[in-house]
């Protein structure tokens, strides 16, 4: 019998793109996305079931378990992709982008995850894996401090949920990645500067060319994580974290052999702060 995914986020990027892979290797996948009306390539699929889901929502969060689950009876995993960046200077952000950015990326898998608790204890297993980010290991960028905040949550909540669910055989799985290209990650950024205080003028530029710069070479090829994702899925591999990319298994290397202030000091020399 089939196996079913369900993946959040599915609109664009890695998400997409995960799902199109499983529906390839013929497992059913429970897209969601904000916007299902909006959606023309994974309506092709006939494995795929699109589901309207924004994450920050508790009710649309239990009606997509209990409609997906309708849908294909089990769910074998779930991948907490959803995701967007709050970037700029913590002292412009606006409360809205401090607590969107909470709800998104950390509250949003935690609604996710509690959603398919019931699921998973009633079937006597699951998996989540959840995507990170080279950010939830490493403070690679500068004024990034909110998107660090909750990608560096989301790892504390996955790693401190690990021994309640292991009795349960639900196994938790971290990606986490760089750059990649073919997503809009880069455009959905929520840039935190103002015109009358102009103190993080030069950081927030240096940051922001060296985004675009990024976006022209990506330091992941995006297929390299789903592939990561469906050795998880299958259970090829049962690593808790995995790396994805030479460049930010590099850097994580670097983070983890050197003090954190050399570490700090090396970041910000990069950016002649
Ligand atoms: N691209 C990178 O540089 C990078 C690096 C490291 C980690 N990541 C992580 O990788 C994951 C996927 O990002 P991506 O690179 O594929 O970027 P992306 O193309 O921008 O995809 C993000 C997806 O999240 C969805 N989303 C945003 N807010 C949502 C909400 N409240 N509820 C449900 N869905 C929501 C977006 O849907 P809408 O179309 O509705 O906005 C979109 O489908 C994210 O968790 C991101 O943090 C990305």
């Amino acid at each position: 019998m089939s196996k079913t995914i369900f993946i959040t986020g599915t609109s664009s990027g890695l998400g997409k793109l995960t799902a199109i892979h499983f529906a390839k290797l013929g497992w059913n996948v429970a897209a969601t996305m904000r916007s299902p009306e909006k959606e023309t390539e994974l309506t092709t699929y006939s494995n795929i079931k699109i589901f309207k889901l924004d994450v920050t929502d508790v009710e649309q969060v239990r009606s997509a378990v209990q409609e997906a689950t309708e849908a294909f009876g089990k769910i074998d995993v779930v991948v907490n992709n959803a995701g967007m960046g709050a970037y700029g200077a913590l002292e412009l952000a606006e409360e809205e982008t401090i607590d969107w950015q909470f709800a998104v990326n950390v509250r949003g898998p935690i609604n996710v995850i509690r959603g398919f608790l019931p699921h998973f204890r009633g079937n006597g297993g699951g998996k989540f894996i959840n995507i990170s980010s080279l950010m939830g290991v490493t403070t690679a960028v500068p004024i990034g401090s909110l998107y660090n905040m909750s990608k560096f949550a989301l790892e504390g909540l996955t790693e401190g949920l690990y021994y309640e669910l292991k009795p349960l055989n639900i196994g938790l799985h971290l990606i986490e990645q760089g750059g990649s290209a073919g997503n809009n990650f880069l455009n959905n950024i929520i840039w935190s500067q103002s015109e009358d205080i102009r103190a993080y003028d030069d950081i927030i530029a240096k940051v922001k060319e060296s985004f675009e710069r990024s976006a022209e070479s990506p330091s992941d090829d995006p297929q390299e994580i789903v592939n990561a994702i469906a050795k998880l899925a299958t259970g090829e591999s049962n690593q808790f974290r995995t790396l994805v990319g030479k460049s930010t298994e590099d850097l994580v290397a670097f983070r983890k052999s050197v003090p954190i202030e050399q570490f700090l000091e090396t970041v910000a020399s990069n950016y002649n702060l």
